[in-house]
C-alpha cells in the first residue's frame, strides 16, 4: 500500500496526461506550427464577381456567404425569398448558368463568373415574362411568398423538358418528355407552397408550355 504523497502524484499524472490528450484532439488534422490559431473570429473575405440579370456586379463578402444572402442582402435584390434556408422549400430558387438550383444552398464565392437570373430578371410589373402573367392569369399563389422561387423554377422546368431530359417519372427515356401534369408535378416537387397553389400552379405552366390548360 502506498503513502499519501504517491496517490496524489498519481493523481496530478492523470490530470496532465489527460489534458495533453484533450488538446491533441483539439488540433485539426495537418495543423503544425505557424498554423492560423484555431477559434479565430475574424471572418475571410473575397470579391466575386457574378453577371445577375444581364448586369455584371461585383461584391465582397465574406466567404460563407450564401447566393441568396448575397442577393437579397448584397445586391438588394430580395424577390428570391428564404424560406427555410436548408434547401427544403424551393422559395429561394435562381436560374444559373441555366439550372436552377436553390440559392441558399450554395456559396456567392463558388459562382464566380456565373450568370444568374433571379425574380427580378424574368420580368417586371410593366413587362411580365410569360410565365409571371400565367401565374397570375391563374392564380398560381396566394401568399405569394413561394411564388418567386416557383415561377423561376416553373421555368426552368420547362427548359428542361424542352432539352429532353428526363425526370423520376418520365417511362420512356428514350423518348423526348412531354409537359404532362405528372411531369410538372414532379419536377415541381421541391417547390413546397403553404397555400396550397399546387393544381394552378400546374395550370399556369401547362399554359405556358402551350397547351390546353
Ligand atoms: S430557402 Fe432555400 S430551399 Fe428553402
Ligand atoms: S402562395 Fe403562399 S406559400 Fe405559396
Amino acid at each position: 500500500m502506498g503513502r499519501p504523497g504517491d496517490i496524489a502524484l498519481n493523481q496530478r499524472d492523470l490530470m496532465v496526461g489527460a489534458s495533453a490528450a484533450v488538446a491533441l484532439a483539439a488540433t485539426p488534422a495537418g495543423a503544425g506550427a505557424g498554423a492560423a490559431p484555431v477559434g479565430t473570429d475574424k471572418p475571410v473575405t473575397a470579391k466575386v464577381s457574378l453577371t445577375v440579370n444581364g448586369q455584371r456586379r461585383e461584391v465582397e463578402l465574406d466567404t460563407r456567404t450564401s447566393l441568396l444572402d448575397a442577393a437579397r442582402e448584397h445586391l438588394h435584390l430580395t424577390g428570391s425569398k428564404k424560406g427555410c434556408d436548408h434547401g427544403q422549400c424551393g422559395a429561394c430558387t435562381m436560374i444559373v448558368d441555366g439550372r436552377r438550383i436553390n440559392a441558399c444552398l450554395t456559396l456567392a464565392v463558388m459562382h464566380q463568373g456565373s450568370e444568374i437570373t433571379t425574380i427580378e430578371g424574368l420580368g417586371q410589373p410593366e413587362a411580365l415574362h410569360p410565365m409571371q402573367a400565367a401565374f397570375v392569369k391563374h392564380d398560381g399563389y396566394q401568399c405569394g411568398y413561394c411564388t418567386p422561387g416557383q415561377i423561376c423554377s416553373g421555368v426552368a422546368v420547362l427548359a428542361e423538358i424542352k432539352a429532353g431530359i428526363p425526370s423520376h417519372v418520365t417511362a420512356d427515356l428514350e423518348a423526348a418528355p412531354q409537359v404532362t401534369e405528372a411531369e410538372i408535378r414532379e419536377r415541381m416537387s421541391g417547390n413546397i407552397c403553404r397555400c396550397g397553389a399546387y393544381s394552378n400552379i400546374v395550370e399556369a405552366m401547362t399554359e405556358v408550355a402551350g397547351r390546353p390548360a
